[in-house]
């Protein structure tokens, strides 16, 4: 356990946009700076990063968090990883925490110990029988020659052989002394009723399944003739130091060639990997008969960006490569496949065509997702235009997973050039499919809910704010003054303002001498005029007359909203830049107040269950995002 002053210090080490600024561009807009979110598509930046506050927020889709809750998001770390990361970019040693907890950490790093090691042991006795006991060499020996696996390869993958007695491994670890719980918490004995042990693996071949770093985690035990009493492969259970859904078998053995080689050869089974490896494609890695998970990809990733999924010439086979691929582009991968005859799988075929025949053989089948899918479920549908309708829409849910833009228009042509279909259709079909998908991951939020919140043009009714308020008066009131002055690098304030408000709708300025004001400067700036009050002031219309005089009277010079939240403007003149910046905060928090209040009445007067569901989910979103700029602005949430 890292201790709670390393956290702290890290946390207060890091620098908000030095992290974020790691994986994507940021542009200064005053005090803060703006960028594309990562996590989620967008055209037009709305992430903004607050370096005084340490915090980041989107405020397309509502993600927000400092430095740690970004490596989490952003990497799928742990809070402690997320430290740990952070602690290097910014050469901080961490400090364990303090007695109590240190010992529980022992204790546990103590637990996994035991069970690797009763894993070594287990893993040496297996090597050991296979090769050093009659039984081994004449059963397990045998079965692996007759596969056609060479002693190196043997070795190389640490095979071994659980002999056919019920107690052998038990009886080898009570020899050596050992405490036989661990031996049963690493998934390799079981307890009777009269709590003796006895043997998980007995009369198998053996396949020990390593981590990353070459230590053996778990087994896998094929059986050596067949017995549809008990399973063909008996996997190790799930322990403290097996989580299957993040293990390949294959990884240790071959992640120096997936990385050099930059692709990575997908499997099923555990002799796909090993004949695989002896003919020479060392960059292969098997999920073992489950299928592919979330973890499984990431471990890949590590290494490649690229995949070819090897999968069995059956329909089982095939049925898992198609959903494999989907969860592969989703991850941002890509993929290639390479199909074999019916009945055959990697292993078979490749003893079956020989080593240089099959490299051959991967070459030239080897095929982009999009023509394998399209071969694949083309296949008798001729002319079709029903079915044809329901191929392309299944191409095109796979296409919608892939996360990049550009990518997904490149699939987007090819797909309408293999079935002849118009490109622009299909990206609008895409988009579609990807709105819909953002729109599900969020459950259990309502869909309606998802749709006010992620598209603001349909915040909020009108009729809410006929009136306007003080925020928008601080608004128009700084456009006057400080309108035409360089706002960034290309851009006056009233650029900045103007495209902020069309970007959001829920910004609408309601008051409508207010919106006459707007209108006025937008003319001016067609012409590329000056302006200022003095403008305003001798303006022909009487409302803006009026108006402007106000503004320029005393008690106007500072609105209670500003100077109340501690952020005080001695004159917008000089400091513009930062006030704009919080202005807008203000504007969308006094926005947000209102619907929060407007939801509420409707709450309370709401009498079916779903409508009361409903302005509650609401009401959750609505006061999170407003703390979140009650929190951007420093202010106090009441
Ligand atoms: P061989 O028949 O030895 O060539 O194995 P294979 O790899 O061709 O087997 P198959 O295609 O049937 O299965 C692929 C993978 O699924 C295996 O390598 C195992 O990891 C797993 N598997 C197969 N059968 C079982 C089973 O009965 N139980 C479990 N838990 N896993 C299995
Ligand atoms: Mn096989």
């Amino acid at each position: 356990m890292i201790s709670r002053k390393s956290v702290d210090e890290v946390i207060n080490a890091a620098v908000i946009e030095e992290v974020v600024g790691d994986y994507i561009a940021l542009k200064k807009r005053g005090a803060n700076l703006l960028g594309r979110c990562p996590f989620h598509d967008e055209k037009t930046p709305s992430f903004t990063v607050s370096p005084t506050k340490g915090i980041y927020k989107c405020f397309g889709c509502g993600k927000a968090g400092n430095s740690v809750s970004f490596l989490m998001e952003h990497d799928s770390l742990s809070f402690a990883d997320a430290i740990r990361k952070l602690a290097s970019k910014y050469h901080i040693t961490l400090e364990e925490d303090t007695l109590v907890n240190r010992e529980e950490y022992d204790e546990q790093q103590k637990k996994r110990e035991s069970l690797l090691v009763a894993l070594d042991f287990a893993n040496k006795y297996f090597i050991d029988q296979l090769h050093n006991s009659d039984e081994g060499r004449v059963v397990g020996d045998t079965y692996f020659r007759e596969r056609g696996f060479t002693k190196q390869t043997i070795d190389e993958f640490q095979l071994g052989y659980s002999p056919q007695g019920w107690t052998s491994l038990v009886d080898a670890a009570k020899a050596h002394q050992f405490n036989l719980t661990h031996f049963a918490d690493a998934g390799l004995i079981k307890k009777r009723e009269d709590e003796s042990y006895f043997d998980l693996f007995r009369h198998r071949v053996i396949f020990p399944i390593h981590d990353l770093t070459g230590k053996v985690i778990a087994f896998g035990g094929r059986q050596l003739v067949k017995d549809d009493k008990s399973p063909k492969y008996l996997n190790s259970p799930e322990t403290d130091v097996y989580h299957k859904s993040n293990v390949l078998y294959g990884i240790f053995q071959s992640k120096k060639a997936i990385k050099t080689l930059n692709n990575c050869f997908l499997v099923e089974g555990y002799t796909d990997v090993i004949t695989l490896h002896q003919s020479d494609v060392k960059n292969v890695v098997a999920s073992s008969g489950t299928s592919l998970t979330e973890g499984q990809i990431k471990l890949i990733k590590r290494f490649t960006d690229n995949v070819t999924v090897l999968y069995d010439g059956d329909a089982a086979g095939i049925k898992a490569s198609l959903r494999g691929i989907d969860l592969l582009l989703e991850q941002g991968l890509n993929v290639r496949t390479v199909s074999f005859p019916e009945g055959e799988d990697p292993d078979s075929y490749c003893k079956h065509l020989g080593p240089v025949e099959f490299k051959k053989y991967l070459q030239e089948q080897e095929k982009d997702f999009i023509l394998f899918k399209t071969d694949l479920l083309m296949e008798g549908v001729g002319n079709d235009p029903i079915r044809k309708t329901e191929v392309v829409k299944n191409l095109l849910t796979s296409i919608s997973l892939i996360p990049d833009a550009l990518k997904r228009a490149a699939y987007a042509r090819e797909c309408s050039r293999l079935m002849d279909t118009d490109e622009k259709l299909l990206l609008v079909e895409i988009n579609k499919l990807r709105k819909n998908k953002n729109a599900l991951d969020q459950q259990p939020i309502p869909q309606e809910i998802q749709e006010i919140l992620h598209t603001k043009t349909e915040l909020p009714p009108q009729e809410l704010y006929s009136g306007g308020d003080e925020q928008e008066m601080n608004l128009i009131r700084l456009l006057i003054q400080s309108g035409h002055k360089k706002f960034m690098e290309d851009a006056t304030v009233a650029d900045f303002v103007f495209k902020e408000l069309k970007e959001d709708d829920a910004l609408k300025i309601v008051n409508p001498v207010y919106q006459k004001v707007l209108d006025e400067i937008t003319a001016i700036m067609e012409h590329e005029l000056d302006f200022n009050e003095q403008f305003f002031v001798n303006h022909e219309d009487a409302e803006i007359r009026k108006m402007a005089a106000d503004f320029l009277t005393e008690q106007h010079e500072l609105s209670s909203a500003w100077s109340d939240n501690g952020i005080i403007v001695k004159t917008e003149k000089e400091n513009y830049v930062q006030d704009l910046q919080s202005l807008f905060l203000f504007l969308k928090k006094s926005k947000l107040e209102q619907l929060i209040k407007a939801n509420l009445e409707e709450l309370q007067q709401a009498e079916e269950d779903e409508k009361r569901n409903f302005c509650l989910h609401y009401h959750i979103q609505l006061t999170e995002v407003r703390n979140m700029i009650s929190e951007m602005l420093g202010t106090v949430v009441n």
